[in-house]
């Protein structure tokens, strides 16, 4: 069974002082059972966000406690690359990181192919990335945005040494989750639909079959623009398995509706294994 996962991307906002303070309060207002909940502040920020979060009271009553994910990963295990963060110094800090966000191909010019080593230097650290992949307007508009994103999928995954089975059932998490995030959705407060959120999701698991990796084992997040007004709309998608949230994830209201709608989502999926 696929988990229910609602991730944090604090992007460039909080501080050493104030991420831990904001982290325990979305925890403490988003203590609901079934859901994977992480949270990717800035990398000065993980320190005091996984002490904020450390203990039962962020807990949700199941005992799934928050998770802590990196915003990015340099591709390189080390060396000269100043200014930069490598998997291995993520150790104890975070278990999950994102890869590949829009904003980082657009910022730092990130290619498919760091992006590819990006993710072997995150499995072999035992990170648990969140692979974003998504089109902009123009390839949307021209009818173009399963090709690009399909293109994406194989220039970070093709050959890529994914542990498997994907879906890691010691931890009951994946090693591998998508994002889909259409770039004309990230910050505008024009989300995409949730009928072609699900078409895209399908594409996906297409390709990742194709890939020879089980798409049906792997998360698939839609990210852009989510509030907890339009969660509903991609939760009521069964391809869809939760969201990647920026601006909305700043706010423990906001966060607290839209991890309650997942949790609606997380205990029909696990009445539906039960009763087969
Ligand atoms: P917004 O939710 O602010 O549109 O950002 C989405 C995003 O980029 C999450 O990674």
């Amino acid at each position: 069974m696929r988990r229910v996962i609602v991730a944090a991307n604090w992007k460039m906002n909080t501080t050493p002082a104030d991420a831990g303070e904001l982290a325990r309060t979305i925890a403490g207002r988003t203590r609901v059972d079934g859901v994977v909940r992480i949270i990717c502040p800035p990398f000065v920020c993980l320190g005091p966000v996984g002490d904020a979060v450390a203990g039962d009271a962020s807990s949700a009553p199941d005992g799934s406690p928050v998770l802590v994910g990196a915003q990015n990963v340099h591709h390189a295990a080390a060396g000269a690359h100043t200014g930069e963060i490598s998997a291995s110094m993520l150790a104890g800090l975070a278990t999950w990181v994102i890869i590949g966000h829009s904003e980082r191909r657009r910022d730092a010019g990130e290619t498919d192919t760091q992006i590819a080593a990006k993710l072997v230097r995150a499995w072999s650290a035992g990170l648990r990335p969140i692979l974003c992949v998504g089109e902009v307007l123009a390839d949307r508009d021209a009818g173009r945005a399963d090709d690009v994103v399909e293109g994406q999928l194989r220039g970070a995954l093709a050959g890529a040494p994914i542990p498997t089975p994907v879906h890691d059932a010691g931890a009951d998490l994946p090693w591998l989750t998508i994002a889909y995030e259409p770039v004309w959705a990230i910050g505008t407060g024009r989300n995409a639909r949730g009928s072609d959120a699900a078409a895209m999701a399908a594409a996906i698991r297409r390709t990742l079959d194709d890939l020879g990796i089980e798409g049906a084992a792997v998360p698939i997040l839609y990210g852009g623009s989510v509030t907890s007004a339009n969660i509903d709309e991609f939760l009521a998608e069964p391809g869809l398995d939760g969201a990647l949230v920026g601006g909305a994830s700043l706010k423990a209201d906001e966060m607290a509706g839209i991890v309650a709608r997942a949790g609606t989502t997380a205990a029909a999926r696990a009445a539906h294994a039960t009763t087969g």
